[in-house]
């Protein structure tokens, strides 16, 4: 088995030099992936890193929001998602057709959208954010006076908390994130009273009232580089312990909740991200006039940082 990754790996690092491609991996995504990537980050992060490469190939692990945030930066690049089917539920919350319904509503709200939205979604929105910046975001709005937020209703309250803009939330969430429970934090609270709580804003409220921090996962990345703490409980997806042990060998780790597993990152394989190079398919392409309204979004938030 460690012999048949091993020669995959060296497969796709043999195409990746012929291809001139970039392996770009989320946080969440499995060890094996994160290990032969390029580059691994936070939402923001990713669309950062693929705003500025000069490969022709962005193989993007990930799920289909991330790739599509990817193709409206870099149109002229062939972005693949190696496995069509990976999609963000909450993403799939909210259509472009239902929003426009939704701002007949509301004629004078700014639309602020998480990234994980769809680009017709974001096309649809003033400003796109991610759970690295939506507060700084939103702040910069200054009087708006009517803020709606979409599609993520946990991170909305989170940012709405921060800084005390009232919005109107969309009620989306994260299936994945919903099932960390506060019990779930008090239990491992209890278990190890030195560990500092870090949750990430897609977490429900109760949850959130319970942590020391609450971050993206590239902030939890750094925050835990940088704590003194030596124990450490996780309120999000598995996938960053991965990352959380390899870089920081002295410290451990507690995953809130077993359950928080988001199987849509997990669709990524070693044999996936090959086959995908091998054959330049699965392509992720935006359509031109969705991709110039979306990009209107998205420069904003990448303008913020
Ligand atoms: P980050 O931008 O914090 O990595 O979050 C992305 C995501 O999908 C969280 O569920
Ligand atoms: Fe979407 Fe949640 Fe999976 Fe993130 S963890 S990709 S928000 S379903």
């Amino acid at each position: 088995m460690e012999n048949s990754d091993a020669k995959l790996k060296e497969k796709i690092i043999n195409l990746k030099k012929r291809r001139n491609a970039i392996i770009l991996a989320h946080n969440y995504q499995l060890g094996e992936i994160q290990d032969i990537a390029d580059f691994v980050g936070d939402s923001l992060e990713l669309s950062q890193k693929a705003a500025k490469t000069d490969a022709d190939v962005i193989v993007f692990c990930g799920v289909h929001f991330m790739a599509e945030t990817a193709s409206i930066l870099c149109p002229d690049k062939t972005v693949l998602l190696p496995d069509r089917h990976a999609g963000c539920p909450m993403a799939d919350m909210i259509t472009a057709k239902r929003l426009r319904e939704k701002k007949k509503e509301h004629p004078k709200a700014t639309v602020v959208c998480y990234i994980n939205s769809s680009a017709a979604v974001k096309a649809e929105s003033d400003v796109c954010c991610t759970s690295a910046n939506a507060v700084r975001l939103v702040e910069k709005l200054g009087d708006a006076k009517e803020i709606l937020f979409v599609p993520d209703q946990y991170l909305g309250n989170y940012v709405s908390s921060k800084t005390g803009k009232k919005m109107i939330l969309w009620p989306g969430f994260c299936p994945t994130h919903i099932r960390i429970r506060p019990q779930d934090i008090s239990r491992q609270k209890a278990e190890h009273p030195q560990a500092k709580v870090i949750v990430h804003p897609e977490c429900r409220p109760e949850v959130i009232a319970l942590a020391d921090e609450v971050l993206s996962t590239g902030g939890i990345i750094r925050f835990v580089r940088e704590t003194e703490a030596e124990e450490i409980i996780v309120g999000t997806e598995i996938g960053i312990i991965h990352r959380l042990r390899k870089e920081n060998p002295g410290k451990r780790f507690i995953l809130a909740s077993e359950q928080a597993v988001c199987p849509r990152m997990k669709l990524i394989t070693l044999e996936n991200v090959l086959w995908s190079m091998e054959e330049m398919a699965p392509e992720v392409k935006v359509p031109a006039r969705t991709r110039l309204r979306a990009k209107v979004a998205v420069d904003k938030m990448l303008e913020v940082g």
